[in-house]
């Protein structure tokens, strides 16, 4: 008898444990590990490893390697810490100027003042991040690759102004299939649409003459022209690209830019024929130097996905047909799902080139209550330029931090990846921030951005309209 209440005592003060110990600690929220002495900032850079990027053929897909380019010229940037400062800086304004560029284009402002003299039409550059190499007219060329923009360009000999790049600059006279564009073409004409500035007309020959400029001052100004373009051994002929002759910019070393937005001159329109309107990425890290893969084509089959695929609507924007559009439907931290009324309201930007996701300033505040009352254990710190969610997490081997997970109409899903959820201000982890941010205006356009995409096969299939997710540790085999 005795001994049947001694153990119904321990059984119920069990219980009592176990619930103080649920409730105390609160190891109810969904969370993922986050192993801080993996982050191993490299200071000393092989740039020879990077050039050129690799890629091959598989299952009709084409495959380029792709890598953050902090990791191939930051040769000149002493610490990370500086570079990982900077980077913040700079989003502020890419963000600022995308912003505006819509603004400009959703009132159908021209862009061309009198003196034909072009205004901004592009958005800061300093931000992007991934750079592929690709061969036009029999030479490689790395560049940077931008969902943003549409034209493709390379900085040209013989150049009035080019900014330093590590290969060798183009020189058309040494491809036999270099030929430039005549400005009464459609081609020129579309130029306007795609850049903002319409060609003009350069004299005898009446070439196609192009300028995009970039809302940091960067511009790139030439010719337009054709040549033999191939990618990881897929050819594509009469690919029409900017020949650059007087460049200036924050490009980094790269020769040029790819430009993967929507409108005709893109490089996914031009490839149509080939691709299918169909391509993908998957965006690594920068600190481990780890690889990633842009692939144009083929079909799922030659993703490395450890999850389903989950598509969602490309939200029809005709003012703003360079950019991908989406619609942010819910966000959950930690299992738990946000309410907010303004979920679902307007399309959302999906843009590879700006770091820090932004959402409208309701939707973030309710996104920082939750993710500050799930990982309150942890002491903060100062909050940093755009990032207002920090902690110093020094003292720590290991933290499970709550998952994030963006919903998008029709059940799709990014499940934040672990190395997307924080920004590490200062590489001892004595600053890391919550790496998402508040837009200034509830009437902004949010913006899905690039440390969210990491480690995600990220699919634009611009045929169907649709744009599909699956978790993927990105690598180039
Ligand atoms: C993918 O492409 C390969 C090669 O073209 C083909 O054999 C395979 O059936 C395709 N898979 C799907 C799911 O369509
Ligand atoms: C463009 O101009 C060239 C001569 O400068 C002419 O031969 C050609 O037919 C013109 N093309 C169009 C589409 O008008
Ligand atoms: C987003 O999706 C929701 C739910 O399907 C829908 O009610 C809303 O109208 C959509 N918003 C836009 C901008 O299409
Ligand atoms: C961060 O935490 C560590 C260990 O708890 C402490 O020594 C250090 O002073 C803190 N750093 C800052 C910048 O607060």
């Amino acid at each position: 008898m005795l001994k049947g209440t001694a153990l119904l005592t321990f059984m119920l003060s069990l219980l009592a444990f176990l619930l103080i110990l649920v409730n105390g600690v609160h190891c109810f929220g969904e969370t993922k590990l986050l192993k801080l002495q993996q982050f191993q900032w490299k200071q000393k850079w092989d740039a020879s490893s990077c050039l050129p990027q690799k890629s091959r053929k598989e299952n009709d897909a084409t495959i380029l390697e792709m890598k953050h380019r902090d990791f191939c010229y930051g040769g000149g940037i002493k610490y990370w810490n500086k570079l990982l400062q900077k980077h913040l800086i700079l989003d502020d304004r890419r963000v600022q100027s995308l912003q505006a560029r819509i603004k400009n284009m959703a009132s159908s402002k021209t862009e061309v003042s009198n003196t034909g003299i072009p205004l901004t039409s592009g958005v800061e550059l300093g931000t992007l991040n991934y750079i592929v190499t690709v061969q036009l007219g029999g030479r490689k060329m790395t560049v940077i690759v931008d969902t943003g923009s549409d034209l493709t360009w390379v900085q040209c000999q013989p150049c009035k102004s080019c900014y330093n790049q590590k290969e060798p600059l183009f020189n058309p006279s040494a491809s036999p299939s270099y030929k430039t564009v005549l400005c009464n073409s459609s081609d020129c004409q579309s130029l306007a649409f795609a850049t903002g500035n319409t060609g003009f007309c350069g004299n005898n020959p009446p070439t196609c003459n192009y300028v995009v400029s970039y809302g940091d001052g960067s511009y790139t100004r030439g010719e337009l022209a054709h040549d033999h373009l191939n990618l990881g051994n897929t050819p594509v002929d009469n690919f029409k690209f900017g020949c650059g002759r007087n460049n200036k910019g924050l490009f980094g070393g790269a020769s040029g830019l790819m430009g993967l937005g929507r409108s005709s001159i893109s490089l996914v329109s031009q490839t149509s024929a080939i691709f299918g309107g169909f391509f993908s990425y998957c965006l690594p890290s920068a600190q481990a130097g780890a690889s990633g893969s842009l692939v144009l084509g083929g079909n799922s089959s030659v993703y490395k996905t450890s999850s389903p695929i989950s598509y969602t609507r490309m939200i029809p924007n005709p003012q703003l047909s360079t950019f991908y559009f989406l619609n942010l439907t819910g966000v959950s931290v930690g299992g738990v799902t946000l309410q907010d009324s303004s979920f679902g309201k307007d399309g959302m930007l999906i843009d590879s080139g700006t770091v820090i996701t932004r959402l409208p300033p309701t939707i973030y505040k309710a996104l920082k209550a939750e993710f500050l009352k799930q990982f309150s254990s942890f002491p903060s710190a100062p909050a940093f330029s755009i990032l207002d969610t920090c902690f110093n997490l020094s003292a720590y081997q290991e933290v499970d931090v709550p998952t994030i997970k963006l919903q998008f109409e029709g059940n799709a899903e990014i499940n934040v990846d672990i190395s997307g959820v924080f920004y590490f201000v200062k590489t001892d982890a004595s600053q890391v921030c919550l790496a998402i941010a508040s837009l200034s205006f509830e009437d902004e356009i949010g913006i899905v951005a690039n440390y969210q995409q990491r480690n995600q096969r990220v699919i634009y299939d611009t045929k169907e309209s649709k744009l599909g997710f699956a978790q993927e540790s990105c690598s180039f085999t």
